[in-house]
């Protein structure tokens, strides 16, 4: 199957939120295809990360780390130029970003344990850094074809939240997918080969979900090589008619 949709050549492909779990599995896999030419791989510990320094001993070139904390505008405004300086063309941006219970952000069980700084840490990185990284790389994705794909969360469904629970972590996924959404429609309108996806990867086996592992059953946690092979599947067969959806790694549509 062709990486995107409408591909013709080889891919420059970004993914932001590269240096552990999905994001580095992604770049693993994406590295392996003949059909991409070059993986942009960043994160603040990009040039840190044994795991992409790995890749980076078996690719050589063809990986590029790049250090950025996607929630500062002028670290993104560096990577867009970076990225900018070798490439004319991104064909696949792959947003890994997200946090649960790190950098301030709290897995709140009760309105008790809500906080402005939990929310503010929460919608920084899950909600404001996707959507500013596309701001920025939006000169890269004007020519086609072009698809940006942001890890969502299935409990960002408003339609499926029967449990309750992770207040800041739902309401940060929910509010990003409204701001692809949005997104979706302006860049249809500038490049009609262009797709916006939200994706659910599947609860995965990171350190994102490690302390929140225990009551879930082993046949429905996933290594992150199988997470990033169903990322890299829904990319391939969704193209600019999906553009503006939100989609589970079984290839189901997920509720709004
Ligand atoms: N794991 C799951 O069960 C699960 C389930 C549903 C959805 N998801 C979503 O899938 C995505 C990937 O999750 P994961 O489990 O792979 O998480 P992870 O293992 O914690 O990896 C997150 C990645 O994001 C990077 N990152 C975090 N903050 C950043 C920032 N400010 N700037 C740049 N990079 C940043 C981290 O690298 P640095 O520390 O180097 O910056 C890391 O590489 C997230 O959006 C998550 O919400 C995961």
């Amino acid at each position: 199957m062709s990486l995107i949709n409408d591909l013709s050549g080889q891919a420059n492909v970004l993914v932001c939120g590269a240096s552990q779990g999905i994001g580095l599995a992604l770049c693993a896999q994406l590295l392996a295809r003949d059909d991409v030419a070059q993986v942009w791989a960043a994160s603040r510990q990009a040039t840190r990360s044994d795991g992409l320094a790995a890749l980076a001993a078996e690719h050589g070139q063809r990986l590029v780390r790049v250090d950025c904390d996607a929630r500062d505008e002028q670290s993104l405004e560096d990577l867009a130029r970076v990225t900018g300086a070798t490439c004319d063309h991104l064909h696949l941006v792959i947003s890994t970003l997200g946090i649960l219970h790190q950098d301030g952000a709290r897995a709140e069980k009760s309105l008790g344990q809500l906080d402005l700084s939990g929310l503010q840490a929460s919608f920084a990185t899950n909600t404001f850094a996707p959507v500013l990284l596309l701001k920025h790389l939006l000169p890269l994705l004007r020519k086609q074809p072009s698809t940006f794909a942001a890890l969502s969360a299935r409990v960002g469904s408003i339609g499926d939240n029967r449990l309750g629970g992770w207040y800041s972590y739902r309401a940060s996924k929910a509010a990003l997918n409204q701001l692809l959404r949005t997104a979706s429609i302006e860049l249809k309108r500038l490049n009609p080969a262009s797709t916006v996806l939200t994706l659910h990867p599947g609860t995965t086996d990171t350190q994102l979900s490690q302390p929140f592992q225990a009551n879930v059953p082993s046949d429905q946690l996933f290594e992150p090589a199988f997470a990033a092979q169903c990322i890299i599947e829904l990319v391939g067969r969704l193209g600019p008619a999906d553009s503006g959806s939100f989609w589970a790694w079984d290839g189901q549509p997920v509720p709004w």
